[in-house]
């Protein structure tokens, strides 16, 4: 099988499978506790294993020429994620403390923002910048860690 070596259009992937795992959060937080927490044990899941595979298999390979340029991208992108986890652990405790969770929309509209940035701003530039051998091991530890 043929495939493109290219970080963009795995993560796009991912993108998608994330997006649709809070979608699934929103319908099951009408349902009640029980469903409610089934979805947001498996959203939680796939939203750290990405964040991790972002800031660990790929961002570490980037050391890009035009230093100014390139590394401004990544602490917009860190702090973003430092946000969306802040959220999730929030989540986590009302889960714990049998509470609804809230905000599940300004959540939404956060990483719709995020992923936007990411796909048209980061992974463009890294998949140019970088060369087929690094961009070969970066794709190799995506996918031990992103089932898609
Ligand atoms: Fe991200
Ligand atoms: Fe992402």
């Amino acid at each position: 099988m043929s495939r493109k070596n290219d970080i963009l259009s795995r993560m796009l992937k991912d993108h998608s499978k994330i997006e649709e795992l809070l979608d699934d959060l929103e319908e099951e937080v009408r349902k009640g506790y029980s469903n409610m927490k089934k979805s947001f044990s498996r959203f939680e899941w796939e939203l750290e294993k990405h964040i991790f595979v972002e800031e660990r298999a790929i961002f570490t390979e980037y050391f890009p020429k035009d230093v100014t340029e390139g590394y401004k991208m990544l602490p917009v992108v860190t702090k973003d994620h430092n946000f969306i986890l802040n959220k999730i652990n929030n989540w986590r405790n009302d889960i714990l403390n049998k509470r609804n969770i809230t905000d599940i929309s300004e959540l939404k509209d956060f990483l719709i923002k995020h992923r936007e940035y990411e796909e048209t701003e980061l992974y463009p530039k890294l998949d140019q910048a970088l060369d087929e051998e690094q961009k070969k091991h970066i794709i190799d530890r995506i996918e031990q860690i992103v089932e898609y």
